[in-house]
Parts: structure tokens; sequence; C-alpha cells
């Protein structure tokens, strides 16, 4: 397996420190507020960012060490594969949010509807494009019929 490694760019600092009982998508953290503190070598790259009012952050679930290839994620009982759901028991501890971007205020960034851990390291930051990251689609696998149910649903302990 290639080695790939990586440094944060910065810290991502929510109101969440523990897994059980938070939510499980941005969609569930609505109004949630959080800051991103960037490691002063990246600031630079942050030029213009603040004209966006959504971003896509891409960052490591640093709470896990070990992954399942097959895993009951948090929307259902039944076991999937793990690259057909979202859940952070996954190979590289990669995950992705949508949020809001309210102001930038030299390296601090000041977001809304995070759904991450307190201290969440932070991998990349783009901006969220509609016309490119907003597609019609047509199947949705095991989650047909409940995907709108994710932003209700709140963490429990079965990741931790
Ligand atoms: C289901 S994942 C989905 C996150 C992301 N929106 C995605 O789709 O990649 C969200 C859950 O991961 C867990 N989590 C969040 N931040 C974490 C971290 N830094 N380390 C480990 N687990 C974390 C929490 O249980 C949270 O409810």
């Amino acid at each position: 397996m290639r080695k790939i490694e990586l440094n944060a760019i910065g810290l991502i600092h929510t109101p969440f420190k523990i897994r059980e009982g938070m939510p499980i998508q941005p969609t569930g953290a609505k109004g949630v507020k959080g800051t991103i503190i960037i490691e002063s070598e990246f600031v630079e790259g942050l030029k213009d960012l603040d004209g966006f009012s959504h971003i896509i952050l891409i960052y490591h679930f640093h709470k896990l060490k070990e992954y399942k290839l097959t895993l009951t994620p948090f929307m259902d009982d039944k076991p999937h594969g793990v690259f057909s759901t979202r859940a952070p028991k996954r190979p590289n501890h990669i995950g992705f949010s949508v949020v809001k971007l309210n102001k930038i205020e030299d390296n601090i960034l000041y977001i809304e509807n995070i759904d991450v851990l307190d201290k969440t390291p932070l991998l990349d930051v783009k901006p969220f494009i509609p016309a490119v990251d907003v597609v019609e689609v047509d199947k949705l696998g095991w989650l047909e019929g409940r995907s709108e149910k994710m932003g209700s649903k709140i963490a429990d302990s079965r990741f931790s």
C-alpha cells in the first residue's frame, strides 16, 4: 500500500467534546458555530475565500485509529461496506463537511453547521460551488428514503 504523509493546515474548534449525542451530518448541526485556526504558513492561501458563503472542509477523524471494511452505520441496523457509508471508522479516516462561512479574520475562519469533534485536524478547504457540487441523483442505495433523516440522527457510541 502506498504511504502518503499529510500535514494538517489547521484545527477545527467546535462545542462537541464527545462523540455520543453529537450530530452525524451538517444538516443536523444547523446553527452550531465553530472556528478554524489556520497555521500561519498557510494563511496566504485564504485570500479571496471570504467571497464564498459555503466551504468544503476535508479533515481527519483523529480520534480513530482502526477501520472496518464492513460496519453498521448510524443510519442502519444492518452492516454495509464502509465505502457505501459516511461512517468515520474508514481507511484513512477522512471526512468532509459543507459548512457556512460567516467571516475570516486573519487566520481564523468563523463557521456554522459543523458536525465534527473539537480539535479535528483540517487537511484542506475549498469553496462550495453549487454549479459543480450539486448534481441530480437517481439512486441512493441502502439510504433510499432515509437520507433526509440524517439531519435528525445523533451519534451513539458505536465508533468510540
Ligand atoms: C458520520 S461522520 C460524517 C462526517 C462527515 N460529514 C462526512 O460525511 O464525512 C460524523 C460522526 O463522526 C464522529 N466524529 C466527528 N469528528 C470526529 C473525530 N475528529 N474523530 C473521530 N470521530 C469523529 C462523530 O460521531 C460524528 O457524529
